[in-house]
């Protein structure tokens, strides 16, 4: 039976690979996107790619009301929630912003969902709930603290959710945590597209391998790990979208909280040194100071994806940095 499903946030880098993905296998899509961070160039890409095609609409989802007709006009079964802001440091630059957008987002959209009677949701969250982690690979059951407003918006969506889905047995909500997103779609006709200047590591050292920045700061190297620079379990995009599929077929009654990570860290030097062997490019970088609220590593334990959604990511750090970079090649100014 075909399904339709709602994707908030589905013109944006984890949202267009998820769309594609859904498409692939023969689900029709619905996508809410404001454009705030993204083009509508990726969802004609997606079209292309999978020769279907993709129900957009425009709208800003802190809007009350502005889901009602979409849930009217469209058989909608099933919502994968990927709007809301996600940089960190803009995040305490403008906290009020953040928390308006991401919470009243969510909060609309729960509300048009109960009122349409879906009650199925996959949620983007992120390995940040974690804070600094006690245990390394991470478990869904450690401690949750965020040291951000943008950290703490997800927290608190985690949290609506848990209530929410407790006050009606209706629900059926998976809370994804992703640790580091990278990569791009094989094609290297989609990938991330950061507006202005990069705030995370890999679009940064594709940019400098393009040749648009011309170094890429190491922020610390006296962290407690092998080569003294920050470890991450970075995951690549495709893999993730698998995972929103997997989530989707696995949904049961309740809420609960799943990471979707490979359980394998690479350090800051590992991703300059394995894209320069990808792209054939030296990558100037220089050591600076710490970035204030970095962690020294970050680790997923997947076994619970692994075990509850059999899903497990397949794809390694050298087939993510061979991906990005043939996006960035072959798109060196992104989708414009
Ligand atoms: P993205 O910015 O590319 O995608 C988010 C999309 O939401 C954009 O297309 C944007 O235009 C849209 N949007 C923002 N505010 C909106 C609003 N008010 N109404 C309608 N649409 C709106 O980001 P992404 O990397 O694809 O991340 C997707 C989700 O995953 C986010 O919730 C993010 O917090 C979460 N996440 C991302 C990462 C990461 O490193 N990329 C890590 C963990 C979690
Ligand atoms: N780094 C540099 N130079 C840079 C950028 C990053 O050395 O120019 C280092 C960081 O210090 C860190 C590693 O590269 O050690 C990865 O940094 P990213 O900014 O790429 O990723 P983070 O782990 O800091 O953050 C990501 C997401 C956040 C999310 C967090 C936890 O961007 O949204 O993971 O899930 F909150």
């Amino acid at each position: 039976m075909t399904q339709t499903i709602l994707v908030t946030g589905g013109a944006g880098y984890i949202g267009s690979h998820t769309v594609l993905a859904l498409l692939e296998r023969g689900d029709d899509v619905v996508v809410v996107d404001n454009l705030s961070n993204s083009s509508k160039k990726s969802l004609e890409t997606v079209e292309r790619l999978s020769g279907k095609s993709v129900v957009f609409v425009e709208a800003d989802l802190t809007e009350a009301g502005s889901l009602d007709e979409v849930f009217t006009k469209f058989p909608i079964t099933s919502v994968i929630h990927f709007a809301g802001l996600k940089a960190v440091g803009e995040s305490v630059e403008e906290p009020v912003r953040y928390y308006r957008t991401n919470l009243m987002s969510t909060l609309n959209l729960m509300a048009a969902m109960a009122a349409a009677g879906v009650w199925d949701l996959v949620f983007s969250s992120s390995a940040t709930v974690y804070g600094d982690p006690e245990t390394l690979p991470i478990p869904e059951d450690a401690p949750l603290r965020t040291t951000n407003p943008y950290g703490a918006t997800k927290l608190m969506i985690e949290d609506i959710c848990r209530e929410v889905a407790k006050s009606d047995s209706r629900w059926q909500i998976t809370l994804l945590r992703y640790f580091n997103p990278v990569g791009a779609h094989e094609s290297g006709d989609m990938g991330e597209d950061p507006l202005g200047i990069p705030n995370n590591l890999v679009p940064f050292v594709m940019q400098v391998a393009v040749g648009r920045r011309e170094k890429v700061n190491v922020f610390g190297n006296n962290y407690d790990t092998a080569d003294g620079t920050g470890v991450r379990d970075y995951i690549h995009v495709v893999d993730l979208a698998a995972g929103h599929l997997a989530a989707l077929d696995n949904l049961i009654a309740g809420c609960r909280a799943i990471n979707l990570g490979t359980g394998n860290g690479a350090s800051v030097l590992d991703v300059i040194a394995t894209t320069a062997a990808v792209s054939g490019v030296k990558i100037n970088y220089e050591i600076a100071d710490r970035r204030a609220g970095d962690i020294a590593t970050s680790l997923a334990d997947p076994s619970r994806a692994h075990a509850e959604l059999d899903w497990r990511a397949d794809r390694n750090l050298e087939t993510m940095l061979t991906d990005s970079w043939r996006w960035q090649s072959r798109h060196p100014n992104g989708y414009d």
